[in-house]
Parts: structure tokens; sequence; C-alpha cells
């Protein structure tokens, strides 16, 4: 199966006309285009081998008073497929608690999106031996959530589960360099210990994200159990893209 590549533009770029222009040059297969929302339309109209995803939604809807905020279903008209939900910078700076991000997650899925759950430890969770306790914590509240308000139909759902150590992503300025791929591989393992004892019926596929690029994405794919990359800043950079991909 090709793995898959999820391009998170985050706050980039700043107008529609480079956001197209680089929607057009990173048009690849198997490759999630994840555009701010005031060009997922636009950057929808010029892609035709990738798919789009959304960076967020909100739990309500389809529509209500909720200023600011976007529902599954506005996003499902306008050709968003997948979702990013609870990424670390928003967990940060926007106080997304776990509760809050598995509410999220049931919106996705009961609606039809295919979300890309993130999870991941901060440096002083690792240093001080609480990872393993803040990765259970994250995906037993999302998916314990699920269970409880499961989608109709019994549909053998498709979810990707984002493995992002918070110190690893570019910007965070703490450390700042990529997980070792061996300790990621540890972590998907563990990942998936969890929900094994959860007894989940879900088709879940798990990726790595935080500071991947050129130099290092063959390190992480080269693994069968890694099946995708979850890309910020290096998305921004076609030439980089077009290189990566070729490894998927
Ligand atoms: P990065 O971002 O590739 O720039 O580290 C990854 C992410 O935040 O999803």
């Amino acid at each position: 199966m090709a793995k898959i590549i999820i391009a998170n533009w985050k706050m980039n770029p700043v107008s529609i006309e480079e956001a197209v222009e680089l929607a057009q040059a990173t048009d690849y297969e198997n490759l999630v285009m994840c555009p701010p929302f005031p060009f997922l339309k636009a950057v929808g109209s010029v892609i035709s081998k990738a798919k789009l995803g959304a960076q967020d939604l909100f739990w309500e809807g389809p529509v209500g008073p909720f200023t600011g905020e976007v529902s599954a279903t506005e996003l499902k008209k306008i050709g968003v497929q997948y979702v990013i939900i609870g990424h670390s910078e928003r967990r940060k700076n926007l106080g997304e608690t776990d509760e809050m991000v598995g509410k999220k997650f049931v919106a996705a899925v009961k609606n039809g999106l295919i979300p890309i759950l993130c999870v991941g430890e901060t440096w002083e969770e690792k240093q001080s031996g609480e990872k393993e306790k803040v990765l259970k914590e994250q995906i037993k509240t999302a998916f314990q959530k699920l269970k409880i308000d499961p989608p109709v139909g019994g549909l053998k759902l498709k979810i990707y589960v984002a493995y992002e150590p918070v110190w690893a992503i570019s910007t965070s300025g703490v450390n700042s360099h990529p997980d070792r791929p061996e300790d990621t591989l540890e972590t998907i393992a563990f990942i998936k210990k969890v929900l094994s004892e959860l007894n989940y019926n879900f088709d879940i596929k798990f990726i790595y994200g935080g500071s991947v690029n050129l130099q290092n994405a063959g390190d992480f794919l080269q693994h069968e159990e890694i099946e995708g990359a979850l890309i910020g800043g290096a998305s921004l950079k076609p030439e980089e893209m077009e290189k990566i991909i070729t490894q998927i």
C-alpha cells in the first residue's frame, strides 16, 4: 500500500495566488494538502491528484451560533476529505484539551471526513517519564468518545493517527530535531497496544510528524510500520516535496 504525505501548510502562504501556485507545484497522488481555510476552495479547484484536507473543524454543526468556527459539513461541501485534529499547536496556543480534541475527532468521523488525529508528548513530559501516560490519555479520550458516540452503519472507518512529538516540530524551538525512527517504531507499537486494549475495529494507519524533510524522510518511510508522514515546513518547498514524494 502506498504511503501518505499530509502537507500541513499551517498559516501559510499569505495570499490566494501563492496558495494556488504552491498547490499546482505539489499536486501529487498520495498527498493530502491542508491549506488555511480561506484557500481551501481555490486549492481544491486546481489540484487533480492530491486530496484536500483541513487543519481543524468544530464539533457542532452543520450550522449554528459558533463565531469563528467551521463545521465538518461546511468543509465537506467544498470538497474537503481529510481533517487534522488535535495538532499540538492548537493544544498549546488555543488550549485544546483531550476532551475537545475527542469531540472534534468524533465529529469528523460521523460526518465522513477522514481524521488525522495528532498525539505527542512535550519535551518536559518526555524528560519526566510521562510520555506513555500522556499518549495513552490522548488516545483513550478520543477513541472512547467514538465508542460512546459511534457513527451509524457499522462502517470500517479509516483513521490516521499521527505521532508528533511536540519537541520535534520544526518551530517548537525546544529541541527541534526529528525523533529517532527506532523510537518512533517503539511509540507506534505502544499506541497500537493501547488501541488493542480498547478493542476497536477501525482501519487505523500510523504516521510520523515532526521535522520531516528531504534528508530524513526516507529514514522514517522505509519502515513498514510508519505508513506516512505529516510534514509542515518542508511542505511549503516544492523542490523538497517532489523528492520526498518519490520515496513513498
Ligand atoms: P514540521 O511540522 O514538519 O515543520 O516539523 C510538522 C507539524 O507541525 O505537523
